[in-house]
């Protein structure tokens, strides 16, 4: 077994999963606005590093995705924020790409940006702590998207970046977010997404990415939020599971989800439903942003002193969906 490959069962395994607190600054003051904190250095550190120092981390969190900036923090109780983490028994990550930027030649699509110095970058992230990073790739849904150019063009970035983290020593998460935005159907997306992933795999096999040390991170198979298409949560996890049978190559060791938009209890069912009918090889577990904080950022922001408060609240979220991806979640189990 390679050491990367080591990395990601780490991460994932036994029902573990990932949370992802890699907002951007401009996304994390649009989540305090939303709650009406406000969004300096101190609030960002401080939210964070609650959900950091909860027992969750030990028994739920596998790994968390940090932004550049909580990676180089400080704890209130003076511990560096990676070794704060790695001491709750949890990995560090880093999202490593500079964000989605609107791609020449197209109209209205995104092709994510950071490969300039990536490598150095990486040299100083390890050093940091960083064990596994993240780049996300976004496309879109509409008549004529994701064009050709979009699913390519990131799909390449994906291989460069991936190619360039594990040469470092570190785990890539690769992340093609099909966006839930929309009209579209549940079909389409299913069409979409195996477009997506499909193209990745090609792209990543050509870059010699070692497939065994990589996770991946998709979306579910949902249609778009403003469509007139509603399916049940067992066609979800069941369109899902065929989409990523039929794209996925086996030597993947595991995929963690983003939640997307999804409500809590819906992304939680979702994987529970996914993990109970999974008959694949592969570990299907998290990697939520909003599904995992949304509860306890809310709570929080009502006194943003309340430590154990806000914990118990991210302990249950963490732990619902760490039985979910186990496929042992029942809704009885939220009260
Ligand atoms: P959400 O679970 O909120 O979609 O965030 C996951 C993520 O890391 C998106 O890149």
């Amino acid at each position: 077994m390679s050491e990367l490959n080591k990395i990601a069962l780490q991460i994932i395994s036994n029902g573990k999963g990932i949370l992802a607190a890699d907002e951007s600054t401009a996304t994390m003051t649009k989540r305090l606005d939303g709650v009406n904190v406000p969004s300096t250095l101190e609030n960002r550190l401080l939210f964070r590093e609650t959900l950091f120092s909860s027992s969750a981390m030990t028994d739920c969190i596998g790994g968390v995705i940090l932004f550049d900036e909580t990676i180089k923090q400080i704890s209130t109780k003076k511990n560096k924020i990676p070794k704060l983490i790695s001491s709750m028994g949890s990995l560090p990550g880093i999202k490593v790409d500079t964000g989605a930027k609107v791609l020449a030649g197209s109209t209205n699509e995104k092709i994510t940006e950071g490969l300039d110095g990536l490598r150095e970058r990486l040299k100083k992230y390890y050093e940091l702590g960083a064990r596994f990073t993240k780049w996300r790739g976004v496309y879109s849904i509409s008549e004529k998207h994701p064009s050709k150019l979009a699913i390519y063009s990131n799909a390449h970035s994906l291989a460069r970046y991936a190619a360039l983290v594990q040469e470092s020593g570190m785990v890539p998460i690769v992340e093609p977010e099909v966006l839930m935005d929309g009209e579209h159907s549940a079909k389409e997306c299913y069409e979409k997404t195996s477009d997506v992933i499909k193209k990745c795999f090609e792209e990543l096999i050509l870059h010699k990415v070692d497939l065994a040390g990589i996770i991946l991170k998709p979306n579910m198979i949902l249609p778009g939020n403003k469509s007139k298409d509603k399916i049940s949560n067992e066609e979800v996890a069941k369109l899902t599971l065929e989409c990523l049978k039929s794209s996925v190559p086996s030597e993947v060791p595991g995929i963690a989800f983003l939640s997307g938009g999804q409500s809590e209890i819906e992304a939680t069912e979702n994987l529970d439903l996914i993990n109970k009918y999974n008959d694949t090889s592969f570990i299907m577990s998290y990697s939520y942003g909003r599904a995992l904080q949304q509860s306890a950022l809310k709570f929080w922001s009502k006194d943003i002193k309340n430590i154990e408060g806000t914990q118990k609240i991210f302990n249950h979220r963490a732990k619902m969906n760490t039985l979910a991806a186990q496929g042992k979640w029942s809704k009885d189990l939220e009260n």
